[in-house]
């Protein structure tokens, strides 16, 4: 392969890259978006493999290449084929801790191996690109394991917060520039103790930025890995001179940004108050949140069928249990049947519904539920007064009204919907039990909820049987 033809391939791959990014902002060109994202890295990675040729590969690097890549494809396409769409998250995650693992290696492995044509002010960029990039990959890696481990219910959500955490990450933090000067400063190997130090630093420092952040706080935490594992993937790309990778890395960097301003928006809460953490934390001082007391209203799958069929608007509010649930065929088939009564049925979307960034959309694309009939928070909220009635479905902290009525709630501020506005709200659910953030719910106790207990599917089964 020529360097043009290289070049040619890269320019392809990274086109491919954005228009994959283009695709996957509307739900239905994504499908096509994830197709170019395929079709980009398939010619990223066959380019740079044979164009690695051309800088004194030989066949023996490609046995080790292939060791390394059969089996880890293989791993990577049978796992992402099993994993259940609740355990999506997680694996997201996990992934993301890969791509900051790979940045710290291959930044090591260029500090040790380094490109001998490179002097003076050249090499010194060079050292600063690999301190930076093993730094954001530490941190991305150790933030990720614990983002994983809180998503899988490992470690708790609650948040874990030292005495004087303030001080301790700026400790870390002026550590890490000290080593790094020296680092920068070192002759020969001598700067790999400082770099592994700074290492172990960055490390601690993901853990406990991850840590101190609550339960309710997470969605901004996975966009934020998301972003950083973008930056480390660019980093390694300066540290290997591979301007696709820089490219890749950036695109990603900048999209997971994006996400985490669009995530902190949705949850009335600033970037800057979430980094540092805490949110849902018990403070001594704080004053609790109310007290839930009062009688809840049962029914059962026939009168909520009866409901439906009376109403003449519905609005189906899908949340984290509907995903545990597997209900989202049970939903779309209700959903067709009100529709072939004559109802105006629509879905009501919570940018932060479930345990990723359009988790509910994903499910409801799969179900074959039209995108025209859902709509976001904003577009449906100012609807519920005049909604006859609204099916909850395993949602819980996107739907509690102590966000808006209880400045004491650790979600206080928090945009929800307002389904207790409409006329009547069935939730469905299987206990009294608090969603993500631990948080009680108001909703379970006004005089217009109705509570269906039991697992959504066989709930939503019933009620079509009912209807039909
Ligand atoms: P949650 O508040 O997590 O509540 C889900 C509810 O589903 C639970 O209260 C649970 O109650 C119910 N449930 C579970 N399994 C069920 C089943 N088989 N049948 C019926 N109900 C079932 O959900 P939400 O309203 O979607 O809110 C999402 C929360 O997750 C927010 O706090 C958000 O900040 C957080 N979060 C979101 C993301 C992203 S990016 N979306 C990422 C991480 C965290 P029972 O146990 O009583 O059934």
């Amino acid at each position: 392969m020529t360097s043009s033809l290289l070049t040619v391939s890269y320019i392809g791959a990274s086109a491919l890259f954005i228009l994959s990014l283009a695709g996957l902002s509307n739900q239905e060109s994504a499908q096509r978006g994830n197709l170019y994202g395929m079709i980009g890295m398939a010619i990223a990675i066959v380019a740079t493999a044979i164009g690695a040729g051309m800088n004194g590969f030989d066949s023996s690097n490609y046995v080790t290449l292939a060791i390394a890549m059969i089996p880890g494809a293989l791993i990577g396409a049978v796992l992402a084929a099993r994993v259940a769409m609740t355990s999506m998250p997680e694996l997201v995650a996990i992934l993301h801790s890969f791509v900051g693992a790979a940045a710290v290696l291959v930044g090591i492995a260029n500090y040790l191996s380094p490109d001998q044509s490179l002097s003076g002010v050249e090499e010194g960029i060079h050292q600063v690109e690999i301190y930076l990039g093993v730094f954001i990959g530490a941190v991305t890696f150790s933030g990720s394991v614990i983002a994983f481990g809180k998503l899988r219910a490992l470690i708790s959500s609650k948040p874990v917060l030292l005495p004087a955490r303030h001080v301790l990450n700026l400790g870390m933090l002026v550590a890490i520039l000290w080593l790094g000067s020296l680092f920068l400063n070192a002759q020969g190997y001598a700067g790999l103790i400082p770099l592994l130090i700074m290492t172990g630093i960055a490390m601690v420092l993901g853990v406990h930025l991850v840590l101190a952040i609550g339960g309710a706080d997470m969605p901004v935490v996975i966009s934020m890995l998301n972003s950083y594992s973008g930056w480390a993937a660019a980093a390694a790309g300066f540290m290997l001179s591979n301007d696709l990778l820089i490219i890749t890395g950036a695109l990603v960097g900048s999209s997971g940004a994006i996400l985490s301003y669009i995530m902190c928006k949705a949850m009335n809460r600033s970037f800057i108050s979430v980094i540092l953490g805490g949110f849902g934390a018990a403070s001594g001082s704080a004053p609790a949140a109310a007290k839930l007391e009062g009688e809840v209203n049962q029914t059962t799958a026939a009168d909520t069928a009866k409901i439906l069929r009376d109403a003449k608007s519905v609005v189906i509010v899908p949340g984290y249990g509907m995903a545990v649930a597997q209900a989202q065929h049970s939903v779309s088939e209700i959903a067709k049947t009100l529709k072939g009564l004559g109802i105006n049925v629509r879905f009501g979307i919570h940018p932060v519904a479930g345990r990723m960034p359009g988790h509910m959309n994903v499910l409801l694309a799969e179900a074959r539920v039209p995108y025209d009939i859902v709509l976001e928070m904003d577009e449906i909220n100012e609807d519920f007064p005049v909604t006859d009635a609204v099916l909850v479905i395993g949602a819980n902290d996107t739907v509690n009204p102590s966000a808006m009525e209880d400045p004491n709630s650790a979600i206080a501020g928090m945009p929800v919907m307002e389904v207790w506005k409409s006329h009547k709200a069935i939730v469905l659910k299987r206990s009294m039990a608090s969603g993500y953030a631990g948080v009680e719910n108001p909703l379970f106790y006004k005089a217009n909820t109705e509570m269906l207990f039991g697992d959504a599917k066989k709930n939503l089964d019933e009620i079509l049987t009912h209807l039909r």
